[in-house]
Formats: C-alpha cells, sequence, structure tokens
C-alpha cells in the first residue's frame, strides 16, 4: 500500500477544524434533543464510523447507538446510483425513537434518501439526517439535511472515515485526492 502522500491533493479540513465543527454540532444536538426521550444515533458504516465515535463524545445528553450497512451500484466504485442494497440491518425496533442518521459524506443522495425511506417506514418517532460533509452541487435527489459539518467542493476526498478503495480511512483530515496522481501509479 503506497503512502497517502503520493497522491494527497492538498489538506481540505485539517483535524483540529473538524473536531471543532463536531464539538458545535454535539452541542447543538445536546440542545435540540434534551427534552426528548429514546435518541438514537445511527451509523452508516463504514465511512460514519470515526465521525459517529468523536460526535458520540460531544453530545452530553443519553443516546444510543446502532449501526447499518448499504452499498450501491453505479459507474466504477467511486459514484453510487440509485440502486441501494441494505448490506446490514438494524437490530433494533426504532419504533417511538428519535433517530439521527450519521453519514460520512452526501454526494448524489441517493444513499442516504434510501435510508431515510426505509426507516421511516418503521414508525420512528422523529428521524433526521447529520453529516459530515455535503458535495451540494453533485445532488441528485433531494435530502432533507439537518446538521451538516462542512460544504464541500465537488473533489473526491478521503481520510477520516473517508476511503479511497476502501484503505486511508483512519487518516485524521479530509484530504483531496489527486485522481491523477492515484491513478499514474494504481
Ligand atoms: P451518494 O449516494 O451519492 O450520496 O453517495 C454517498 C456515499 O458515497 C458516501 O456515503 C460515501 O461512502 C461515498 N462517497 C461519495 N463521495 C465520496 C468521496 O469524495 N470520497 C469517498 N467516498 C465518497
Ligand atoms: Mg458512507
Amino acid at each position: 500500500m503506497r503512502d497517502y502522500r503520493e497522491f494527497l491533493g492538498e489538506v481540505l479540513i485539517p483535524e483540529d477544524k473538524l473536531q471543532a465543527r463536531i464539538a458545535e454540532i454535539g452541542a447543538e444536538i445536546s440542545k435540540d434533543f434534551v427534552e426528548k426521550d429514546n435518541l438514537l444515533l445511527v451509523c452508516i458504516l463504514r465511512g460514519g464510523v470515526l465521525f459517529l465515535t468523536d460526535l458520540m463524545r460531544q453530545i452530553s445528553i443519553p443516546h444510543a447507538i446502532e449501526f447499518m450497512a448499504v452499498s450501491s451500484y453505479g459507474v466504477g466504485n467511486r459514484e453510487s446510483c440509485g440502486h441501494v442494497r441494505i448490506t446490514l440491518d438494524l437490530n433494533i425496533d426504532i419504533r417511538d425513537r428519535n433517530v439521527i442518521l450519521v453519514e460520512d459524506i452526501i454526494d448524489s443522495g441517493y444513499t442516504i434518501a434510501a435510508v431515510l425511506e426505509l426507516l421511516s417506514t418503521r414508525k420512528p418517532a422523529s428521524i433526521c439526517v447529520c453529516t459530515l460533509l455535503d458535495k451540494a452541487e453533485r445532488r441528485e435527489v433531494f435530502v432533507p439535511v439537518k446538521y451538516s459539518g462542512f460544504s464541500i467542493p465537488n473533489k473526491f476526498v478521503f481520510g477520516y472515515g473517508l476511503d479511497i478503495d476502501d484503505y486511508y480511512r483512519n487518516l485524521p483530515f479530509i484530504g483531496v485526492v489527486d485522481l491523477d496522481k492515484y491513478q499514474a501509479i494504481e
């Protein structure tokens, strides 16, 4: 495996900025849900996992966590499309719970829209979306986003949960992939 520095275009969001924004979102969620019971954070695997673990430590009210995994097929493996498949479903009943979907990034919107539609049929008390990154320019279906960390340009990014061909999720910052350099050495 290559060192990420060989294809890092630029650091888009450094670690301190990520953590500061996540603390703000955690405080906002704590305030918004303080009067409500049954808060449940549902992390969409695998990209949302770093965001979830940092975010939950910034939420000061009691809450539970759950995991779900989805795969979406599209052109190549860097784009999703309308066909979204649940590969790991929730293990619990979400009826009457206040659900927050925790996602790494919303791109076309197909993935999170499909998850929202499915979970809404299970009668939660409420359901909303919390995403770390939003590539709004790429949106193809409308998604109501309640909490958003950063709006980012239409560039392929990696690190902090986001992968490039399944690797580099561990990096503590969000970087832009220089696709020419990445492909040249692929
Ligand atoms: P959507 O269905 O097009 O909104 O795609 C959302 C999913 O595609 C995300 O959950 C990510 O897993 C993946 N994705 C979209 N853009 C990027 C990116 O720039 N880097 C890494 N993964 C991405
Ligand atoms: Mg994802």
